[in-house]
């Protein structure tokens, strides 16, 4: 059996699965609440729940999952990318339960742990595939070899798609986290009142950039009319068709230039029913990451620790926390 951890953002987050990659239990305890109200996570509140949460959540884990505390073999947890403090919390949780049990720990990047969700769709990619990464930290087209091996070959020059999500979000007056409420909102408008030019339209260079698109969304909030709510809504409508399209033809552009047949598509943005059904008609087979763990969670990175190595007793304790993907 492996426990997992997770604490990069605002979930804490703990799994258990057995050593083939069965899935257990997967319990994520969202913070939303406690950050809602400063339109966005503030590090050091996240840092503290996630201490007051941490115990509790992998206890529930172990629980649901009805296993036997002592069957547990390895420990993996989320080193990083990440808040700093955050992470501290879930690394320094890990080592102690490791430690105290004499259990080899694995180092999880937050990034192999958002691929890695893939294996959980009910048909995973099976070969070397294709991944759009989108959320709220990273927009990145990762080649995933057949044996494994990941390798950025897209990133944005600017803001991540999440964070245009967000972004939009507060520029159109919604909550926080901007994304789900942005694409209700857009249900609501139309694209045939408003467009917005894609970003990068034209070129072939592999490469993704949103802060165009907000300046624009930013001009024509401005522009409207107080009261426009019609307006309003087809803006959202309008800015999320943007964002959209704008990923769908990097996402096509990529597996025409590397020639991969499957585009596996994961991250938190990766739960919008927007994005999901125009990626169906890129030529392609198509996997989605299930929607529950689209967002943070430690189901993925007991996928993703599940062929990893292992750091022993005496090297895990020097293991930090750190703030930047190597794929990032
Ligand atoms: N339905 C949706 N439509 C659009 N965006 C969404 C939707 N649901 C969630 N998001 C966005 O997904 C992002 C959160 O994703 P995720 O939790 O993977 O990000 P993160 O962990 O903070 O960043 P990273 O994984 O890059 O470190 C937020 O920006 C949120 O607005
Ligand atoms: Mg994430």
């Amino acid at each position: 059996m492996i426990l997992a951890i997770e604490t990069s953002c605002d979930e804490t987050c703990a799994a258990v699965a057995t050593s083939d990659g069965r899935l257990l239990s997967s319990i994520v305890a969202s913070q939303v609440a406690d950050h809602a109200a400063f339109g966005g996570v503030v590090p050091e509140i996240a840092s503290r729940r996630h201490l007051d949460l941490v115990g509790a959540v992998v206890a529930e884990a172990i629980a649901v999952a009805g296993i036997a505390e002592a069957s547990i073999a390895r420990v993996a947890v989320t080193a990083g990318p990440g808040l700093i403090g955050a992470l501290l919390v879930g690394v320094s949780f890990a080592k102690g339960y490791a430690y105290a049990r004499g259990l080899p720990l694995i180092a999880i990047d937050h990034l192999h742990g958002h691929v890695a969700s893939l294996t959980l769709a009910e048909e995973p990619p099976a070969g070397a595939h294709l991944v759009l990464l989108a959320s709220g930290g990273h927009t990145l087209l990762i080649d995933v070899a057949a044996d494994g091996t990941c390798t950025t070959i897209a990133r944005s020059m600017d803001d991540a798609a999440g964070e245009a999500f967000d972004k939009g979000a507060r520029l159109l007056g919604l909550g926080y986290p901007g994304g789900p409420a942005l694409a209700e909102l857009a249900t609501h408008g139309s694209t045939a009142r408003r467009s917005f030019t894609t970003p990068l339209a034209g070129r072939d260079d592999l490469a993704f950039s949103f802060s165009g698109l907000k300046t624009a969304l930013s001009l024509a909030v401005q522009r409207l009319a107080a009261g426009d709510e019609q307006g309003r809504a087809d803006l959202a409508a309008a800015y999320q068709e943007a964002i959209v399209d704008h990923l769908v033809e990097r996402a096509s552009l990529g597996l025409r230039q590397t020639g991969r047949s499957t585009l596996g598509l994961a991250g938190g943005v990766a739960a919008n029913g927007c994005l999901r059904a125009r990626l169906e008609t890129v030529p392609a087979r198509l996997v989605l990451a299930p929607l529950d763990v689209c967002g943070d969670n430690a189901a993925m990175i007991a996928m993703a620790a599940l062929n990893r190595q292992a750091l022993d007793r005496g090297s895990f304790l020097r293991l930090d926390a750190y703030a930047r993907s190597p794929l990032g």
